[in-house]
């Protein structure tokens, strides 16, 4: 492992752009679920009922039980880990643009990470049905689910829902950036979901070495990624951080 974190780090010291894309996984060690492989929220619950807008729209306090809550509450009490505090580092050391991440969670941002698109929206508001309206998560009274607006619409997280459009402007930003960058990090994301999935592909063919971490691989190992670094996300962040740290 420790050619590839040489490697690693070669390239990111050799870079004008760098960015990272990440994934459910980067947020494991934090203690919160990945959706796919052992113990994935999809493994206990059907993502194309609970995880689509139309049973949303047919049946919100259905999803608010079986889905929102819990995942709610895991999110309330999860800390940044050494992999978030790791690509926090890498832009403070001047060497990482921006992370476009997959994740809900807001974890990047509070580890101090400065440029975070959020490519699946978040956790942290919920937003009015009928109104538009946005309350934050942790002013809203979910004693009785689904949770309503003073207006009486039904809240939902203001996150992309499987049948629902990336936010625009996320994805146009990343899509730029993946034609800008010369180096993707492809961290804890098993590359399933498009478009998330397509920005590595337009990073390589615009020219762009691409690093993935993971502890398996994915559809991207050997065919779009330059290299895999297996292993989790925080001991390998760490190891790269100390590996660019030693090499002054
Ligand atoms: P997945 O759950 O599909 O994949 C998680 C990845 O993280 C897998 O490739 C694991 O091997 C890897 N992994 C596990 N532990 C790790 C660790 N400690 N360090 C690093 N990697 C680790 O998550 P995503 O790829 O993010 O979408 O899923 C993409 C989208 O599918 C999600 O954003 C969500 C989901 O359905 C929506 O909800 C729209």
């Amino acid at each position: 492992m420790m050619d590839l974190i040489r490697r690693a780090a070669e390239d990111l010291l050799a870079s004008k752009c760098a960015v990272a894309l990440t994934g459910a996984g980067i947020s494991v060690e934090s203690g919160i679920p990945p959706f796919r492989g052992k113990g994935g929220i999809w493994e206990r619950v059907d993502p194309m009922e609970f995880g689509h807008i139309d049973t949303f729209e047919k049946d919100p306090g259905k999803v608010w039980r079986v889905l929102i809550r819990d995942l709610k509450e895991i999110i309330d009490r999860a800390a940044p880990n050494d992999g978030h505090k790791g690509l926090a580092r890498l832009e403070a050391m001047g060497l990482l643009a921006s992370v476009i991440t997959q994740n809900v969670d807001g974890l990047h941002q509070m580890a101090g990470s400065t440029d975070v698109l959020e490519f699946h929206g978040n956790c942290a508001w919920q937003r009015c049905m009928d109104c538009g309206g946005k309350k934050r998560t942790r002013d809203v009274d979910i004693s009785s689910l689904p949770p309503v607006c003073a207006c009486g619409g039904v809240l939902r997280p203001d996150w992309v829902f499987f049948g629902e459009e990336i936010p625009p402007a996320a994805l146009q930003r990343s899509r730029q950036l993946a034609m800008r960058c010369d180096v993707m990090m492809v961290v804890g994301t098993s590359a399933m979901v498009h478009p998330a999935a397509t920005m590595p592909v337009i990073a390589r063919e615009t020219g762009a070495r691409i690093i993935e971490i993971n502890p398996e691989r994915t559809p991207l190992t050997g065919y779009v990624s330059d290299y895999l670094i297996r292993g989790g996300a925080g001991d390998v962040m760490n190891a790269l951080v100390s590996e660019l740290e030693s090499m002054g």
